[in-house]
């Protein structure tokens, strides 16, 4: 097995004063990296707090023998996420790896959106990673090499809470990140910069005030520490990535992809509202009991639209 490591690399890690970040910035910086551990110190709801989470984290690593430096900005903010890469050139002389962690949880219910908390999330989640990377983006493509891994959410597939909230904001945002991800995959293509996104599932102060007293607790207290979600996310962020515009799901020692997927589906130049409905077994495609889709083909971009009309037998003739 060749090792994963990143002696000469510098990573951005933001939200890194606790939980998952903290578990990432800890997992690069024991394989070598320099890191710039970010944390703007607020609490689960976004509120600032007082504390140095950043600089306590940074003290860890140096303790462990590694090389670190605190950031203290907020990835919402555009001048603060600039801030965190100029900080990372300075310091260290370059920005080879940035993993976009950092997050807040006020998200209102889908149906009050977009609500008071709705700015936030969007600047936090999704913005925050748009900015760190646009600022990082000249340097990354100048040394022709890159690494970025955003954080996404299972939330994106649809989240409810125990008492039967579905989530605005969040799970929004947490979807746009994989657009994102896609994107930045297709920009980063010719110039050996990888964008990959994950779906991290792991017990933190973040999720367990939501499941108090529930065996799901319980359950992720005992199976799903932050570090079986840094470690996976590690070969993302590293040289040997062998991929780039995925998304994974990463818990307890689980790595799996998420795959965009159509069917054939129902395809007709004359369709009209009833037979769509006549058809509606095509449309969805096959599964079978436990959910395993059969004749599915995976998404790859939007071109691959035609592909499909064309397999369905629609303009099969025109030479795209
Ligand atoms: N824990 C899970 O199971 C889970 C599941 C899905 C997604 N996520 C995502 O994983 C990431 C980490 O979550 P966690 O569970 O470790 O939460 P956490 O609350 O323990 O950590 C989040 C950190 O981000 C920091 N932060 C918040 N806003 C910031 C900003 N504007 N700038 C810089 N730092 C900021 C906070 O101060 C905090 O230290 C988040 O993006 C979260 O949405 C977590």
């Amino acid at each position: 097995m060749t090792s994963v490591r990143f002696d000469t690399r510098v990573a951005l890690v933001t939200g890194a004063g606790g939980g998952i970040g903290r578990a990432h910035a800890l997992a690069l910086a024991e394989r070598g990296a320099r890191v710039v551990v970010n944390d703007y110190a607020v609490s689960i709801k976004g509120d600032h707090e007082q504390d140095d989470r950043a600089q306590s984290v940074v003290n860890e690593i140096k303790a462990l023998g590694g090389e670190a430096v605190a950031n203290r900005d907020s990835v919402a903010d555009p001048e603060g996420a600039a801030a965190m890469v100029t900080q990372a050139l300075d310091t260290f002389g370059r920005i080879d790896i940035i993993v976009n962690n950092a997050g807040i949880n006020a998200s209102d219910a889908i149906q009050h959106e977009p609500g008071p908390a709705y700015q936030q999330h969007m600047a936090v989640h999704l913005e925050g990673q748009l900015l760190t990377v646009r600022a990082a983006w000249p340097h990354m493509e100048r040394q022709r090499y890159g690494r970025i891994v955003n954080t996404s959410s299972a939330a994106a597939l649809g989240f409810v809470q125990p008492d039967g909230t579905w989530y605005g904001s969040y799970a929004i945002a947490k979807g746009g990140v994989l657009a994102a991800t896609r994107q930045q995959a297709g920009a980063g293509a010719a110039h050996n910069i990888k964008a990959n996104a994950i779906l991290p599932l792991a017990i933190s102060r973040m999720v367990a005030p939501l499941i108090p007293g529930t065996t799901v607790l319980d359950y992720m207290e005992r199976h799903t520490g932050p570090a079986h979600v840094a470690l996976a996310a590690a070969v993302l962020a590293s040289e040997q990535c062998p991929v780039s515009g995925q998304a994974f799901s990463l818990s307890g020692g689980r790595v799996a992809r998420l795959v965009y997927a159509s069917p054939l589906g129902y395809a007709n130049p004359d369709l009209t509202p009833e037979s769509v409905l006549a058809n509606w077994d095509q449309v969805m495609g096959e599964s079978d009991a436990e959910h395993r889709l059969l004749n599915f083909y995976e998404a790859v971009d939007n071109a691959f639209e035609y592909t499909l009309l064309q397999r369905a037998g629609i303009g099969a003739e025109v030479a795209l």
